[in-house]
């Protein structure tokens, strides 16, 4: 390993500043950097093995390098990856995921979360002649959704965040101001939805003639098909998921009715590599998976076993932890503090965990329930540890 601060190499520390060790463990040591990874395990440079319950922010749903996806994107890789010709596999992979999608008809394949969510907002754009959007939840990094340094005061006006599971806000941003190109949220921030919300955001969307978008990025797919729109009985008409369709490989998407997507002919949205195979055949991997197999049940099955076990947890050190947030799919602990927060991770890792100290923890169909109960024992361990 270099000798050099790694921040002077890549600054910020990583590229993924989710990833940062101050916000995994804030000024506590835990390990830095990993070489690996398998199942629902994560390698360090030191060679220790955790337990993973980040898997990867949510990236990955059925395991890390899960054998039917790894085997499919080795095929790809393989046959060339990319070429100047669009490949056959994005059709092939558009049928396979548009019945995922209630009233998908057509689809288009982005590499990141955050370039699909912005794809969906300027097809909103396009269709509706307008420009300004609602929006609630997270969005990713760029400009259009974030107020943050270097981004123009022209470009956050356009923008109206709303406070989720808010009735009253979502009337509110609606009326003031011109009429919103698209009203777009997350079907979970930090708990489940009020149906009565989401419906209203519905509602709003066709009164005032504005596309609703549910970024599914974290609910698609990790929630089965039809995702949030099914389980939740409201039905959008654009979806984005990225994340888990991909099981770590690069791969979001756009898909909604043919009339909307259409829009991507009248505008430009492309990138060099949207099309490359490697993710394309991951993808159709991890459907071809959920569909023939009891993943997302076990998955689930998991995600209800450390849901029940946190809140074991809290009832146990309330002076810790104030409650659980999230849903059985993705969950996290609500701690106390920052800095208490902080030395339960670090605790854990210690004891070869690695839990994320917010929003959220992703259990994967890897995570059998007999390791689930390690784990909680382990994460029972560090709150001994940090309680005394
Ligand atoms: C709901 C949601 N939308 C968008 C994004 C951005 O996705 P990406 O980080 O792949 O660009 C994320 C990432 O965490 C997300 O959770």
């Amino acid at each position: 390993m270099s000798a050099r601060d790694p921040s002077d190499l890549v600054p910020g520390e990583t590229s993924t500043g989710s990833k940062r060790s101050d916000v995994l463990f804030g000024a506590e040591p835990g390990p830095r950097r990993m070489t690996r990874s398998a199942g629902c395990r994560v390698w360090d440079d030191e060679g220790r093995e955790y337990v993973d319950l980040g898997m990867a922010l949510g990236a990955v749903a059925l395991g890390y390098a899960h054998p039917t996806v790894t085997a499919a994107a080795e095929r790809a890789v393989r046959d060339g990856g990319v070429g100047t010709l669009p490949p056959v596999l994005e059709l092939h992979l558009a049928e396979r995921l548009l019945p995922w999608v209630p009233g998908g008809e057509a689809v288009r394949f982005l590499k990141t979360g955050a370039e699909a969510v912005a794809a969906a907002v300027r097809l909103a754009r396009v269709v509706t002649g307008r420009e300004r959007v609602l929006t609630c939840g997270y969005h990713g990094w760029l400009d259009w959704c974030q107020v943050t340094a270097g981004v123009p005061e022209v470009v956050r006006g356009l923008r109206r965040p709303m406070r989720f599971n808010d009735r009253a806000d979502l009337a509110a941003a609606v009326a003031e101001g011109a009429a919103p190109a698209a009203i777009v949220l997350e079907p979970v921030v930090e708990g489940p939805p009020d149906p009565g919300w989401l419906r209203a955001a519905r509602d709003a969307a066709t009164q005032v003639g504005a596309v609703l978008i549910f970024d599914e990025i974290k609910t698609g797919i990790r929630f089965g098909p039809g995702g949030a729109a099914a389980r939740y009985g409201v039905h959008p008409d654009l979806v984005v998921l990225g994340k888990g369709l991909g099981n770590g490989f690069p791969i979001a998407a756009v898909v909604g009715p043919r009339a909307v997507l259409a829009a991507a002919t009248q505008t430009w949205i492309s990138s060099t590599l949207a099309t490359e195979t490697v993710a394309l055949a991951a993808a159709e991997a991890v459907l071809e998976v959920c569909e023939s197999t009891e993943a997302l049940a076990h998955l689930r099955a998991a995600g209800d076993r450390l849901f029940a076990g946190c809140q074991t947890l809290a009832r146990r050190w309330p002076g810790l932890v104030t409650g659980i947030g999230g849903v059985p799919e993705f969950s996290f602990l609500r701690f106390a503090d920052d800095a208490c927060s902080a030395r339960v991770a670090a605790a854990a890792a210690a004891r070869g965990v690695l839990i994320r100290r917010g929003p959220y923890n992703f259990p994967s169909a890897a995570h059998a329930p007999a390791l689930i109960d390690e784990t909680l024992d382990r994460l029972a361990a560090a709150f001994a540890e940090v309680a005394c």
